[in-house]
């Protein structure tokens, strides 16, 4: 049987992904997605962005495996072989990339997997690099949707730890590890892009 895991939500939210993916990502360069879950979007994102070297990762074997399953379905050149990353640990097994991505993490993890990822971005992303974060955020302390408040209740229940993250800790986050939240733009289903950008001069 194939490890091919297909889930309902990343297929209906790759195509507006990748839509702001489009606008912000440099013509050349690699990209490092953080927990790549399936392995839909890197195989949506690799085949639309063939200018990139892309490198899907993830912490769990099964996600590896779907990855892997995925990538050999499409064989694209600019899709590279999963890597186990955890985004808490350092350091990470990549060398400098030019764009990070990250999508439905922080709110299903303790917060330290957030303070991770930007530690992670302050030292893999190139000087002027993006970040883009995706997913539902409260916004001016508020959810941006009953739905989001129901979800962010039932996530606390599985585990104290998870929760719908707000907007501005993310953004005083990325500022303290020298990474400059730009844009927000809102998504289908109350969902957010969140985009960000290293400085020029690189560390903080
Ligand atoms: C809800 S899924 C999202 C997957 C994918 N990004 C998407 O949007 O479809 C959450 C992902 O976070 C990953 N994850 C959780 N904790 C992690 C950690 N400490 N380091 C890296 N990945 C982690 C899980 O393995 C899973 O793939």
């Amino acid at each position: 049987m194939s490890a091919k895991l297909t889930w309902p939500a990343p297929e209906r939210n790759k195509q507006p992904i990748l839509e702001v993916l489009e606008r912000i990502v440099p013509s050349t360069g690699t990209l490092l997605e953080v927990a790549s879950g399936t392995g839909q979007h890197a195989a949506h994102f690799a085949a639309r962005l063939p200018a990139l070297l892309y490198q899907p990762t993830d912490l769990e074997d099964a996600n590896l495996a779907s990855i892997r399953a995925w990538r050999s379905e499409l064989s694209l050149p600019n899709l590279l072989a999963p890597l186990r990353l955890d985004v808490c640990e350092s350091p990470w097994p990549v060398g400098e990339v030019q764009v990070v991505y990250n999508a439905n993490m922080v709110h299903i993890a303790p917060w330290e997997c957030a303070v991770g990822l930007f530690r992670g971005a302050a030292r893999h992303l190139a000087p002027g690099g993006v970040l883009l974060m995706y997913g539902p955020f409260l916004v001016g302390g508020a959810h941006t949707a009953p739905s989001n408040q129901a979800f962010d209740e039932d996530l606390k229940r599985r585990d104290p730890r998870f929760g719908v993250r707000e907007l501005e800790q993310v953004v005083a986050l990325a500022a303290e590890h020298g990474v400059t939240f730009e844009e927000r733009v809102q998504m289908p289903a109350n969902n957010q892009s969140l985009i960000f950008r290293r400085s020029q001069a690189g560390s903080p």
